[in-house]
This record gives C-alpha cells, structure tokens and sequence, in this order.
C-alpha cells in the first residue's frame, strides 16, 4: 500500500482577524506545488471569506470543532454542515483544548466525527497523552484507548487522518523524542487497521505538539508521521511554509 500524501495542517486557535487574511493568501502563493496537501484552519468567521479567497489555489480550509448535530438549539456552536456550507473541506476534532477546556470524551468526539462525515467533511481527529500519563508509563494505552473511542465505524473506507498531539506538547517548545513519535505512530498506525482494515493505511498519522520550521524536518521524516498539525508556527507564513516545505 502506498504511503499516505502527507498533510499539513494550521491551527489557527482563536487567533486571526479579517486582516490575517493576508497570511493565507500568502500560504496559498507559497505552497502552490508542494508534495503535501496543505490545509488551513482559521476562526469560524474567517472561514467563508478565506475559502472565497483562495478558490483556484491549492490550499484547503477547516473548521476547528463541530457540533454532533447539524442544526438545533445549541446556542453559540456551529454544526459540521454550516462548515461544509461556508466550504470549508476538513474539520480538526476531539483536540486537547476541547477535551480538556469542554470536557470533551471520546464518545462525543466519535459523534462528532459522525457529523463531520455526514457533512461531507473529512476529519483530523487528535488524541495524545497528558505528562502526567506518559511519566506513568500509560501513553501508549491513553492513545490507542482514544484512537479506538473517538472513531467511528463509519470511517471505514473514507478519508480522514488521525493528529498524535501529546498535551504537554502544545504550545510549550517541548517534543517528544523521535523514537517516542516513531513508537506511538506505529501504535494507531496498528490501531487503525484492527479497526478497520488495510484500508486505513491511506489515513495520514499527523504529529501536532511544537512543531516548527527547525524541527520539522526530523519529525516530518520519521516512520510513520504523515504530516503535522501545527498551531503556533501556522500563524506566520513564512514559518509554516518552511514546514510544508520540509516534507
Ligand atoms: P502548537 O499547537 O504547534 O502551537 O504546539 C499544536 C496544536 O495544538 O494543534
């Protein structure tokens, strides 16, 4: 089987105004050509205008989170259609910061991932391990426990990719070792085809935690890793260009 085409994807976080929407555009010029598929995934309310922007160009947009139900009375949230509608084409669930700051579980994440692909959209679902549970000598069962938990049966045969991000990773300056990555990636890697066949080999395994322009060369190349999910180095172009180009 054919290694997965790596992706690579910006999390913007709760950062960008309509302004930053030069960055993109700047992302869009420079990674006309590259290897990867290259995503960004700004603010909800820069989406529309984002995806209008850089229509034609190579570069795709996400959403950051969706609700489990495509309309309703969820006040403030924003349903895996409505990003579909604005033209977004990928949406990054189940990450750390919703887990943790909205007490998301693996079973919310697996409905919202159910969500997403009803909607059309392809998911990256992100799991990863807290310090506390790596010191204990539990990251590789918190992982795959997660990996198993928070995706659904109905990825079977779609297109979706899986972002390793250990907690203690992000935002902090800190990676794991490359050996570390190489032994978790090979863990959902295994995972992944339990769960649901051969098929599951064209699902990149993403790495996300401190990635940047001087280490994503080394993290990029190791076994397993397919692409990366970068969220403070995506916020320049300069600096999330030299990651794309360091596939
Ligand atoms: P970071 O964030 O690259 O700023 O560590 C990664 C993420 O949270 O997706």
């Amino acid at each position: 089987m054919a290694a997965p085409t790596p992706l690579i994807a910006g999390n913007w976080k709760m950062n960008g105004l309509r302004a930053s929407l030069a960055e993109a555009r700047a992302i869009a010029n420079g990674a006309a050509g590259s290897r990867a598929r290259v995503a960004i995934c700004p603010p909800n309310l820069l989406i529309h205008q984002m995806c209008e922007m850089l229509s034609g160009t190579e570069v795709l947009v996400g959403g950051q989170d969706a609700h489990w139900e495509m309309s309703g009375a969820f006040t403030g949230d924003v349903s895996a259609q409505m990003l579909a509608d604005a033209g977004a084409k990928l949406v990054i669930l189940g990450h750390s910061e919703r887990r943790t700051g909205y007490r998301e579980t693996d079973e919310i994440v697996a409905r919202k991932t159910q969500a997403a692909l009803a909607a059309g959209l392809e998911p990256i679902v992100c799991v990863g391990e807290t310090l506390e549970e790596r010191k204990a000598g539990h990251a590789l069962a918190v992982v795959t426990g997660q990996v198993r938990g928070s995706l659904p049966a109905d990825l079977a045969g779609k297109a979706f990719s899986v972002a390793y991000e250990p907690v203690w990773a992000i935002g902090t300056g800190l990676t794991p070792t490359t050996s570390e990555i190489e032994e978790m990636h090979r863990a959902i890697r295994a995972t992944l085809s339990e769960m649901f066949g051969a098929a599951s080999a064209a699902a990149p395994i993403l790495y996300g935690g401190s990635v940047k322009p001087s280490n994503a060369r080394e993290i990029l190349h190791a076994a397993e890793v397919g692409g990366a999910l970068v969220g403070g180095a995506s916020l320049k172009a300069e600096d999330f260009l030299a990651i794309v180009r360091a596939v």
